[in-house]
């Protein structure tokens, strides 16, 4: 059976941390849309350099260039099992384009965990990120530290700083997210999709319970 889950929490909240351990044991493919949006700018295609346009602001890319892009995504062979999401719904516009692009592959959202962390501590965590340039693996220099600094511990590649993690971005983004997505919080929790986790917790004890909350879904 397919199995879609989504996702949902602040910029910083820990989605992407969580999302590579989570695809890895469920064998879902992780369909991250902001790591869509950077493959495209690196690309240069017209599509990234449309996207940095509003990501260098911390404003959301248009509704109806995100949900093509996801749905491209979905409708990929690797996707057949189902995805794990990350960062995409965002809007309500997008929660419902994403209904019914599932209804069209037979599937459904089956559970969407909701990571909070109180505002004070993201900002503190994305301006200590480092992101690996090859594959995206995230560390943080005091709460997830490579064993060396700058290097990937996975696969040897460069660690980064996003751009849009400069503080002025990062408040921008954390008021976008409270007035655009966190709307969905009600609305999945409607449709008693929602699972509370607390994102505040050590990495590890965030992943475990993740993965009950996911099992007991089923
Ligand atoms: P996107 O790339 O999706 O960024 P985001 O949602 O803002 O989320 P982040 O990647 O910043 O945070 P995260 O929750 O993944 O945290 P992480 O695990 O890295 O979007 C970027 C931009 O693209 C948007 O602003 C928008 O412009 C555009 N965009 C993307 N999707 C869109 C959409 N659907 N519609 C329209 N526009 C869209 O962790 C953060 C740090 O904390 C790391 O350093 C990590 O090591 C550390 N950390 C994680 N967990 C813990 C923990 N438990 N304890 C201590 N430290 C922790």
């Amino acid at each position: 059976m397919t199995k879609y889950i989504v996702l949902l929490g602040p910029p910083g909240a820990g989605k992407g941390t969580q999302a590579q351990m989570i695809a890895e044991k469920y064998d879902l493919v992780h369909v991250s849309s902001g790591d869509l949006f950077r493959e495209n700018l690196k690309q240069e295609t017209e599509l990234g350099k449309l996207a940095q346009s509003y990501m260098k602001r911390g404003e959301l890319v248009p509704d109806d260039v995100t949900i093509a892009m996801v749905r491209d995504r979905l409708s990929q062979p690797d996707c057949i099992n189902g995805a794990l999401l990350d960062g995409f719904p965002r809007t309500p516009a997008q929660a419902e384009a994403l209904a019914k692009m599932l209804e069209e592959f037979d599937g459904a959202v089956n559970l969407v965990p909701y990571i909070f962390v109180p505002e004070e501590i993201l900002v503190e965590r994305l301006s200590g990120r480092w992101t690996c340039r090859a594959n995206g693996h995230i560390y943080h220099e005091k709460f997830n530290p490579p064993a060396v600094a700058g290097i990937c511990d996975l696969d040897g590649s460069e660690l980064y700083q996003r751009d849009d993690d400069k503080p002025e971005t990062v408040k921008n983004r954390i008021k976008v997210y409270q007035e655009q997505t966190a709307p969905l919080i009600a609305y999945y929790q409607e449709k008693g999709l929602l699972a509370n986790i607390d994102g505040t917790q050590p990495i590890e004890t965030v992943t475990s319970d993740l993965l009950h909350a996911i099992d007991k879904a089923g």
